[in-house]
């Protein structure tokens, strides 16, 4: 992807911060940016540009630089430096792969223990969804909705691995979902799915879940051979 020139500057505003603030003010300006997407997978995030836009010496920018590298937001590239990091990507198909198996096996376990409070919670993430078009929002109710129904799975290292997976997706729909149009279908899925937990149906709350998640990874193939062939 070419540089846009002056792209950091017009995205992240830039003002002179006192020293002692400048690490936080840039990490924070920085990871809302790239979670946003104003900033695209690919962009170089150059020390010195930042350390003259934030009138400060290039010492808390590295700083700010090596705490978002850590969450994975930035990446370092040989002879390039640091980068927006790529989102899900070539390894799409496996995410979901890993998806279908740790998010079905919470499911199955969490439904015999869900309360009609977690029901309503749920039922009451799609309505929100229902009326929402911001992307960002739309990504995060997606993601609470499906952790709130596995919230009763017993093994909480597989609910923080899961987690994890929804937080990639959740940062890739809020770059793509317009171009993608997930919408409609995901939603008929979403209701499906919340009554079969309702009922306790097990089987079949776990078949929806697969082909909800299929369809999502068949989607997401689909638009990335689209990108990659333009
Ligand atoms: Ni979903």
């Amino acid at each position: 992807m070419a540089d846009k020139p002056k792209l950091l500057s017009t995205v992240l505003g830039g003002e002179q911060v006192p020293p002692h603030l400048a690490r936080s003010v840039i990490e924070e300006r920085l990871r809302n940016a790239i979670i946003e997407g104003r900033l695209p997978p690919g962009t170089a995030v150059r020390q010195q540009e930042l350390a003259s836009l934030f009138g400060v010496s290039r010492m808390p920018v590295r700083e700010a630089l090596r705490q978002l590298e850590a969450q994975s937001l930035l990446k370092v590239v040989m002879h390039k430096g640091a980068v927006v990091a790529p989102l899900i990507g070539e390894d799409a198909v496996d995410t979901y792969d890993l998806r279908l198996m740790l998010e079905t096996q919470a499911l199955r376990e969490s439904i015999p223990r869900l309360e009609a409070s977690d029901i309503e919670k749920a039922r009451g993430y799609i309505a929100e969804l229902e009326n929402e078009t911001r992307h960002t929002e739309i990504g995060r109710l997606n993601r609470l909705l499906h952790l709130t129904l596995y919230s009763k799975a017993r093994n909480q290292k597989l609910l923080r691995l899961i987690e994890n997976e929804l937080n990639e997706e959740e940062r890739f729909l809020r770059f793509h979902l317009s171009s993608m149009g997930l919408g409609k279908l995901t939603q008929d899925d979403h209701n499906a799915l919340v009554d079969a937990a309702s009922d306790k149906l097990v089987d079949e709350a776990v078949s929806i879940l697969q082909a909800h998640i299929t369809n999502a990874a068949r989607t997401i193939r689909d638009y990335l051979n689209k990108q990659s062939a333009s």
